[in-house]
């Protein structure tokens, strides 16, 4: 069967006709004279292929990924090798504005074939994609799918060069969820980057809380720059590079090592400037510039587009939702009394239905006698044996309200305000090595202030 095509923009040679004349494998079913006509026809479902021949300079990764919802791939003909690699980024297939029909439509074909195969839009863990080349270390995450992502069948299978050069990122993801009542995920998030960097690892910090961002004001930043806004408009035009984020990114300064932020939306009105194509882009470059990317996500996980037919809407959960599926390791944040424990067995079956591979690590934080009776750990366990989620505890977090205020008062970290804290040690035992968060706080930062990198 001819694969159907629409095209926009006038080639120089007539490329159309030529494509015409083949009389075969592909036909150009319309012309478009702009990429929205374009768009529109190609959702309409009208065609498979979009060959973008001239104005390539428009397509963002957004527009790509909505195109690839509908299961249209995108080749766009350019002689500029930065538009070229641009292109690719975006998961765009880039060839030559003189390229033979026959090439083109050999070229269409083949990119077809791999978004509907099993590498393609319902294909989990595609080969080449971040995934397929991952080798960094995991602390117990399994593989993510790409299934609420169709854009990156594309991506990872790029343009023609694209494919072998493929994202090279080697930094693990952890994300940091809960359930709604402010159960410490922005407190738990932050520290986790403080304690890794100190124990002298690279580290970037990305608010992606489309509701609350509130990683700034934690860390007394006085930014209203909106890093990760920043961040995913470059993303989705496909132009941002590790000098780019690490650019973006603010460095924060501790006693004990420096971390990158990326901050949030500075209103929370914002939330459509973080969408899942370009926040993919820019967790994948997260993972070339830093050892650790963790993630402040939102709490809600509803899923949009079951409540609306515009699968191309842009997503009020897309952050948090790409950020869960794309981690290596989910910690799930609940608050440890009648009305969190509750609330946080329900979140973990709406993540389990979400992300149904996050695997979630569970943390219960404020941890506190007078909320749940004497041993709170134990009444804890039993109450939790009671409800009998899938998920078992981890880690508790003690309540400290004096290190947590004296924190927020001085816009630093626990290892800073509260360094002997049973809280700050806590944490840093969530994901610290062994040998470092035995060591005495004091010595500890004195050996992290040699062993990091900022
Ligand atoms: N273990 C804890 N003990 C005492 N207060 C805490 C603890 N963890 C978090 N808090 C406080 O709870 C409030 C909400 O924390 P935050 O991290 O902003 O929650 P979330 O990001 O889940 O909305 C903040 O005032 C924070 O200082
Ligand atoms: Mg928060």
């Amino acid at each position: 069967m001819s694969i159907p095509v629409v095209t926009v923009g006038d080639s120089r040679d007539d490329l159309v006709g030529g494509l015409e004349r083949l009389h075969g494998p592909v036909s150009v079913v319309r012309r478009c004279s702009e990429l929205a006509e374009l768009l529109a026809a190609c959702q309409s479902g009208l065609a498979r292929a979009a060959v973008v021949a001239a104005g390539s300079e428009d397509l963002t990764a957004s527009l790509v990924d909505r195109l690839s919802a509908v299961g249209v791939v995108v080749i766009a003909l350019t002689d500029n090798p930065e538009e070229t690699s641009r292109l690719q980024t975006i998961g765009v297939a880039a060839e030559a504005h003189g390229v033979e029909a026959a090439a083109l439509a050999a070229r269409i074909s083949a990119a077809v074939a791999r978004l509907s195969g099993p590498a393609g839009r319902a294909g989990p863990a595609a080969e080449g994609s971040p995934r397929g080349v991952h080798v960094g270390g995991s602390a117990g995450g399994s593989g993510p799918g790409h299934a609420a992502d169709p854009g990156h069948a594309q991506r990872a299978s790029g343009g023609h060069a694209s494919a072998a050069r493929g994202p090279t990122g080697k930094g693990r993801l952890i994300a940091v969820w809960g359930p709604a009542g402010a159960p410490g995920r922005t407190l738990v998030a932050a520290n986790i980057a403080g304690e890794l960097a100190a124990e002298g690892q690279s580290v970037l910090l990305v608010d992606a809380d489309s509701y609350g961002a509130s990683v700034a004001a934690l860390l007394g930043l006085l930014d209203e720059a909106a890093g990760l806004a920043q961040a995913c408009r470059l993303a989705d035009q496909g132009l941002l590079d590790a000098d780019a984020l690490l650019r973006i990114a603010t460095p924060v300064a501790t006693k004990a090592g420096t971390f990158r932020v990326l901050t949030g939306i500075t209103r929370a009105d914002r939330w459509t400037e973080l969408r899942a194509a370009a926040l993919t882009l820019v967790l994948e470059r997260a993972r070339e510039v830093a050892d650790v990317t963790v993630v402040d996500t939102g709490f809600c996980l509803e899923a949009d587009e079951e409540l609306s037919f515009d699968t191309g809407a842009p997503r009020r959960n897309a952050a948090t939702l790409k950020s869960l599926e794309l981690a290596d390791t989910v910690f799930a944040v609940g608050t440890a009394d009648s009305i969190g424990v509750p609330r946080l067995v329900r979140g973990l079956a709406e993540l389990q239905a979400a992300v149904p591979h996050a695997a979630p690590r569970v943390v219960l934080n404020k941890v506190r006698a007078a909320a749940v009776g004497r041993s709170p750990e134990r009444q804890l366990r039993a109450a939790w044996e009671r409800y009998g989620p899938a998920a078992t505890l981890s880690a508790f977090l003690p309540s400290d309200p004096a290190a947590s205020d004296a924190a927020l008062l001085s816009g630093t970290l626990l290892l800073e305000s509260a360094p002997e804290s049973e809280l700050r040690r806590a944490i840093a035992t969530l994901v610290c090595a062994p040998a470092q968060r035995n060591t005495k706080s004091i010595v500890f930062s004195s050996t992290a202030r040699r062993l990091s990198k900022g």
